[in-house]
Formats: structure tokens, sequence, C-alpha cells
């Protein structure tokens, strides 16, 4: 079922908690996620790919509140990071470093010692370059990293541009055309400062058809089997996130597609397997709460003018994202086309154009539906507008997770030059 429903009285509601209520206690803009949507989206994640021994590792990036986390944490859930600041809110949600991996392109020789240090289960090199500088920090602390690479095995995953990463004109992994990766690969193993982890591929975010999975999948395993035959140790096949979620319905995502084509795939060939799921875990578990400011009818349109902008959620500015949009309470029928807007001075800022909305007066609430994933965590304080706070309802119980910040602590964070 899906954790934002309506009850018999049309008041949209988070589990059985009404989310009005949330609004009148906390305020608006707001983040609210359901603990027990969470928590039942990465057991089913988890348990679609039980059957091929995966270690289940949450990409951070998608929701990195520290209640979040720790809440995945005590399902049994390891982090996927790409900062050493996701890497200090892993182990302060309480991973162990054991279940943690570390991707991304660019890793400072901070970040590399600091998830050295800390010990690390896995990190995902992307570069020669790369591999040079984890080899020289590892050699310096003494220690061996245990290092896998990803690869661009050259995919069209059939999302967004903004959000592919599986192709080769991207600046994600080394290509598995000719033998670039397979080389590196023997680098990485004769190297005594590298322990060799395996290999890993994510093609892109939001993806909702299995196609693209499977191609990268297989060329994946290809690669892996060859690097075998040559004698490398390749003990881990790292697959990625990028299963999609469904905006429109905002129903739970059934994984158990997903999980049987990594079966059909790997089963009985010996890897280890890892998923990075961010989005498919928490995108339909979280809603943003604003309330109307004022309604202002313009030439040939209607403007719902609320107090959640760009600066909370930014995706419908950045990638036209749609997000549904609803009332928390039943305020009768639609009366027309309107774009909900925000206070932020951009045509840009606005959070869904062209929706039937009913008649909207100054003080009503909305949802903005499926903003668990990549919403809070892409929030700014543009315009000085101190970024929402967020909140989590875990079996009935509203937990707050962040306040919202304060324009004080904006400001206390600068200093003024002696002139
Ligand atoms: N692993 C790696 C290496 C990634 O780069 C990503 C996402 C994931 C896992 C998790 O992917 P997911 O399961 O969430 O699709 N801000 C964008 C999405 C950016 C995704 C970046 N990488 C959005 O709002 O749609």
């Amino acid at each position: 079922m899906c954790a934002f429903h309506r009850d018999a009285n049309g008041h949209l509601l988070v589990d059985s908690t009404p989310l009005a209520e949330i609004a009148d206690k906390l305020g608006t803009p707001l983040y609210v996620y359901s603990g027990n949507g969470i928590r039942d989206a990465f057991t089913s994640f988890a348990s679609a790919v039980a059957p091929v021994a995966g270690n289940v590792h949450f990409a951070l990036k998608a929701n990195s509140a520290l209640g979040v986390i720790a809440l995945l944490a005590r399902h049994g859930a390891g982090a996927d990071i790409v900062s050493g600041g996701e890497l200090d809110r892993a182990l302060a949600a309480g991973i162990a470093p054991a279940d943690i991996v570390f991707s991304g392109v660019g890793k400072s020789r901070t970040e590399i010692a600091q998830a050295l240090t800390a010990g690390i289960g896995q990190i995902n090199a992307e570069s020669p370059a790369e591999l040079d500088s984890i080899s020289s920090i590892a050699n310096e602390l003494g220690v061996v990293a245990p290092v896998a690479l990803r690869v661009n095995v050259d995919v069209e995953p059939g999302t967004h541009a903004k959000i592919s990463t599986g192709q080769r004109s991207t600046k994600f992994g080394i290509s598995t055309d000719q033998r670039e990766a397979a080389d590196l690969y023997h680098r990485l193993h004769d190297d005594p400062n590298i322990a060799p982890a395996g290999l890993a591929v994510h093609i892109g975010s939001q993806i909702q058809n299995l196609a693209p999975f499977e191609k990268a999948y297989c060329a994946l395993l290809d690669l892996g089997q060859s690097l075998r035959s040559e004698g490398m140790p390749v003990p881990t096949l790292d697959l990625g996130g990028g299963v999609g979620v469904d905006y429109d319905g905002g129903t739970a995502t059934d994984f158990t597609d997903y999980g049987a084509l990594v079966q059909r795939i790997f089963k009985n060939t010996g890897f280890t397997l890892g998923f990075e799921p961010g989005r498919a875990i928490v995108a339909n578990n979280g809603v943003l709460l604003t309330e109307v400011i004022f309604v202002k009818q313009g030439d040939n349109k209607r403007f719902i003018i609320v107090d959640a902008a760009m600066n909370d959620l930014l995706r419908p500015t950045l990638y036209e994202a749609h997000h549904n949009i609803e009332p928390l309470s039943n305020l009768g029928p639609a009366i027309g086309l309107a774009d909900i807007v925000g206070p932020v001075c951009e045509t840009g800022d606005y959070l869904g154009r062209e929706r039937q909305m009913p008649n909207l007066q100054t003080g009503d609430r909305l949802a903005v539906m499926s903003a668990g994933a990549y919403g809070a965590v892409m929030a700014s304080s543009y315009n000085t507008r101190p970024p929402a706070g967020e909140v989590m309802v875990l079996d009935g119980k509203v937990n707050v997770l962040r306040q919202q910040r304060s324009v004080k602590s904006l400001l206390d964070e600068e200093s003024i030059p002696n002139f």
C-alpha cells in the first residue's frame, strides 16, 4: 500500500496520521517521510535480490537525513557514499565501515585518506589517476585499499539526459572497449597497496524499463568472467542503483521483476553482488508540505503562490520533473488549471505547472508528492530562504529529523571584512 493516502473524509494521511495535524504543529514548508514505507521498500528490495546473496548499500545522495540512514541501517542496509561528508553521515548513523562503498569521479586526497583510515569496505575507482592517488595514500597510511573498478559499458539508459551515466560520452567509469578496463584491473591486482574488490557499474537513475539494466549487467558479467579466466580475483560485481519509481500514482514500487532479472543473469555465477538503490527506497515515501500564501490571477492563468520553492525542491526546475500536488483536505472539485509556484524571483521557480486545482485560498495546504528522494538533499538557501525541515513518522510517532534552518544560522556562517 502507498504510505500516503486519503481517509473516508478526504484527509491526506501519512500511514494513519493526518498530514494537516503535522503541518498545524510544525508549520510549512516541511518534508514528511513515512518511516514504515521506507523500511518496507528497503526490505522488499532486499528480499527481491536475496536469492543472489546481494549486499544492499542505500545511496545516501537520495536522502541523507541521519534518521533515515539509521532506520535503514537497523534493517540491514549498508551505504553508498560519494563524499567525505556522506562518509561522516553513514558512520554517525551507525553503519559499519565495512558496509560502506565510496563512489564518484572526483574523490579528493583528503576524502580517500578519510575512507581508508575509517576502513571502508570498497572504493569504486573511475580513472587511472584516481588509482594512483588511492595507491599512494594507502602506501602512506600503511593499509591495503579495497578497490573496485567502475566500468562504462556504453549503455543508453533511456532516462533524462542529466541523470544518464551509462554512455561513453559521460564522465563516468572506465571504458570496457578494447582492453582499457581489463588492463587497469590487472594493474590494480599487481599493486601491493590495493586489494582488487571487483567491478562496478551504474548507468543512470529513474530507469523504468529493464532492458538497459540487462544489457549493462550482461556486459559486466562478461568482463568479470573474462578477468577470472585470466586468473584475476573478482569477488564482487556492484550493480549500482537506478531502479525507477512511479511519479504519477505514487504506489509502492514492485521489485519482483528487477530481482528476477538479476537472478536470471547472475545465478550460479559465483559473484557476490552489490546494489546501490536510492530513489526506489525513498521517493514515494516522502512529501513536501506547503501552504498557499496568495492566489493570483494572471492574464490567462491562475498562480498558486506557496511557501515552498525551488530552493526546497529543485527537481521540477532542474529536470522538468513531474510531482503530483494534492490538497491536504478535500477542497472540492477542480475549477481549472493553475501553476503552483514559489516566492523565488525566477520564472523557473515552480513546483508544478498547468495542474487541475480546486478553488484554493490563502492558508490552504498542499502536499508535493513523491518528494522523498533528491528533495531535501538538493535544497539550498537561495534568496536567503532557510531550507525546509524534515520529519519522519514511524509507527504513528512524529519524529523531527532536522529543524528548518534559521536565517540566523545562515548569517552566523558569514563574516564582513574589516574595510
Ligand atoms: N550509485 C551511483 C554511483 C549513483 O551515481 C547513483 C545516483 C545511485 C547509485 C543511486 O541511483 P538511484 O537508485 O537513486 O537512481 N538528482 C537526480 C538523481 C541523480 C542520481 C545520481 N546518481 C534526480 O533528482 O532525479
